[in-house]
């Protein structure tokens, strides 16, 4: 049976680079918390009027594209996962599928906060496993910017805006995504959340009076689970598929907190050198971190390398993919 193997990816991040300097003068915060607590030294945000997720998504897709040499006709099927769509509705992919010039397939969006990518790319390569398609192209794009309340410093410091996308194929080979496990729970449904917007409460004067459009984010509450829910969905995939920590070459976390992926990468035996991280530079993306740090990573990886990705996010949601790499 055919596997989906990840067999190129392309990753996008706006321009304008929002310092740790910069929110000292926003918010009552400062460097050394910002560091020591979460690991991020600065983010990027997308400016400009009318510009909304599937704008960076284009460009991440976009680029792929160019770089794999695949004419948009080309694509069977694109998935965007996205906490910040650009409207209710329609959905981001499809809006991004416009943009790069895919048109007569299929689109959606998937919606697991900063696990989105993880879900997107597990029901990406379904559609590659059981034949139905051969070109499968899964973005992770989200811009936090546009629900972050810059006047909270709990959540302020932690966000950026970013894009990122890879192609799914078949491999017959061995290699690709070669298992997955997603999990929810809706226990973490108050702990981190936007409350207004959605069919509960519809926006109204009182909703945005009373600051409900912005995430909102019980940190301390969100990171027991986090730190105990990575590691053990990490492990998990480990267990099931056999590997030890010297097996893996490497892990690759959503970038929420550099304490998070610590723990993480300590539970699986797995030394920092082998931990992608890029939460410094970008902070927390929520759907673009891990197709981000694929792309900067890309240069180091090797065909053949086992990859253990792994996310938490809203929900609660999180997960693990087992991947080895095609190129
Ligand atoms: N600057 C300075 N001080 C601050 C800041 C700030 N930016 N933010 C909070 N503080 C203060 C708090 O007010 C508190 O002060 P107090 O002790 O006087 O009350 C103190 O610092 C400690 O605050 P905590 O919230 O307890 O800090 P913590 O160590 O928990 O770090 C953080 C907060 C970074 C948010 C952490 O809890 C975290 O990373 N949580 C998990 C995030 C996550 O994984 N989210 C899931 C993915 S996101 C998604 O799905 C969209």
């Amino acid at each position: 049976m055919s596997k989906a193997a990840i067999t190129g990816i392309h990753g996008y991040v706006p321009d304008y680079v929002l310092t740790n300097a910069e929110l000292e003068r926003m918010v009552d915060t400062n460097d050394e918390w910002i560091t020591s607590r979460t690991g991020i030294k600065e983010r990027h945000i997308l400016k400009g009027e009318g510009m909304g997720s599937s704008h960076m998504g284009a460009k991440a897709v976009a680029g792929l594209l160019e770089k794999l040499n695949i004419k948009p006709q080309e694509v069977d099927l694109l998935i965007c996962a996205t906490t910040t769509p650009d409207y209710v509705f329609p959905c981001t992919a499809n809006l991004i599928c416009d943009m790069v010039g895919i048109r007569n397939v299929g689109s959606f969006d998937i919606q697991a906060a900063c696990s989105g990518f993880l879900y997107a790319l597990t029901v990406g390569s379904q559609f590659i496993e059981t034949g139905k398609y051969k070109k499968v192209v899964v973005v992770g794009a989200d811009k936090m910017s546009a629900i972050v309340d810059y006047t909270d410093r709990t959540t302020c410091v932690l966000f950026g805006d970013g894009a990122g996308a890879v192609m799914l194929e078949p491999n017959t080979d061995g290699f690709g995504i070669l298992d997955s496990i997603i999990k929810s729970d809706g226990i973490g449904q108050n702990h981190l959340f936007q409350k207004a917007g959605g069919s509960r409460y519809p926006p109204s004067h009182e909703t945005v009076e009373k600051r409900w459009h912005y995430v909102y984010q019980d940190g301390p509450s969100v990171f027991k689970f986090a730190v105990k829910n990575m590691a053990d969905v990490s492990a998990e995939i480990m267990e099931r598929n056999h590997l030890s920590g010297s097996d893996v070459a490497w892990l690759v976390p959503h970038q929420a907190n550099k304490r998070i992926i610590d723990a993480t990468a300590h539970r699986m035996g797995i030394e920092s050198e082998r931990v992608m991280m890029n939460i410094h530079r970008y902070g927390n993306t929520t759907a673009a971190t891990i197709p981000l740090c694929l792309f900067d990573y890309e240069s180091q990886l090797k065909k053949g390398d086992n990859l253990v990705l792994a996310a938490f996010g809203g929900g609660f949601t999180w997960g693990a993919a087992y991947v080895k790499w095609a190129y």
